[in-house]
C-alpha cells in the first residue's frame, strides 16, 4: 500500500526528476523540462507537496498551495510506470482534505489547452472549467505551439477529519 506524506526539502531532486518524467508527455508542445532546481525550491517555500512512498520509493506527488480562501493544485504527477493504477486520484483527494483543513473552499488547477485528455479526468473527480488565461512564459518556456492555460474549479465544501493527519511520517514530515 502507498503511504502519504508530505515533502521534505530532502526529497526535493527525487520530486524533480520524478516531475519531469510525468511531464514529459508535455514534449510534443514545449521544449524544456517542466521543472529545475531553483524552480522546485521555489514551489517548495511557496506551499507543499504531498508525496506518495511505496517501500521508500516516491511515486506520485501533487502541490498545493493555499491564496487568500482558495488553494491551488499543480505539478499533479504520478511515475509513468504506475499510472492509471488510481494514485493520481488518491493524491488529488489528499490535496483536496489538505486544502480543506487550511480553510480553503474551492480547488483551482490549470492545465494546457492541448492537453484534451485532462479535462475529461479532472471533471470525474468533481472539477469544471472555471476560465482561461495566459501561460506566463517562465513557467514552461519555449512552446512550439500556440496555447494558454485553461482554468478548472471545484467547491470543497467543510473540512473532516483528516487522514494525512493520523499518519506518523506525515506528522514527523510536518513538524
Ligand atoms: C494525469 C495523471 C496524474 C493521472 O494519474 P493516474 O494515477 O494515472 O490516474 P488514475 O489512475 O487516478 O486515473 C483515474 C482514471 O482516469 C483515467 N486516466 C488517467 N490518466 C488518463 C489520461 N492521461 N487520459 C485518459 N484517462 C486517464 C484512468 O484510466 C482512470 O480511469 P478508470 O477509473 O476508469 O480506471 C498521470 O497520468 C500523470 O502523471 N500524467 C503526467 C503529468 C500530468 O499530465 N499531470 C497533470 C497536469 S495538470
Amino acid at each position: 500500500m502507498t503511504d502519504l506524506r508530505f515533502a521534505t526539502e530532502s526529497d526535493l531532486p527525487t520530486l524533480m526528476d520524478l516531475i519531469n518524467r510525468a511531464f514529459a508527455v508535455e514534449k510534443f508542445f514545449k521544449k524544456n523540462d517542466r521543472l529545475n532546481p531553483e524552480a522546485t525550491r521555489e514551489y517548495f517555500h511557496r506551499g507543499r507537496f504531498l508525496v506518495s512512498e511505496q517501500q521508500d520509493h516516491i511515486d506520485g506527488c501533487v502541490f498545493v498551495e493555499l491564496k487568500g480562501d482558495r488553494a491551488y493544485l499543480g505539478l499533479l504527477s504520478v511515475d509513468p510506470a504506475r499510472q492509471k493504477s488510481g494514485l493520481g486520484t488518491r493524491l488529488v483527494v489528499a490535496a483536496e482534505e489538505y486544502a480543506r483543513e487550511l480553510g480553503a473552499h474551492h480547488m483551482d488547477l490549470t492545465i494546457v489547452n492541448v492537453r484534451e485528455e485532462l479535462p475529461a479526468y479532472y471533471q470525474r473527480l468533481g472539477y469544471a472549467i472555471s476560465g482561461a488565461e495566459p501561460i506566463p512564459p517562465e513557467m514552461i518556456g519555449p512552446v512550439t505551439m500556440p496555447c494558454h492555460f485553461v482554468r478548472m474549479t471545484k467547491p470543497l465544501g467543510k473540512a473532516r477529519e483528516s487522514s494525512l493527519r493520523k499518519s506518523p511520517a506525515t506528522k514527523k514530515a510536518n513538524s
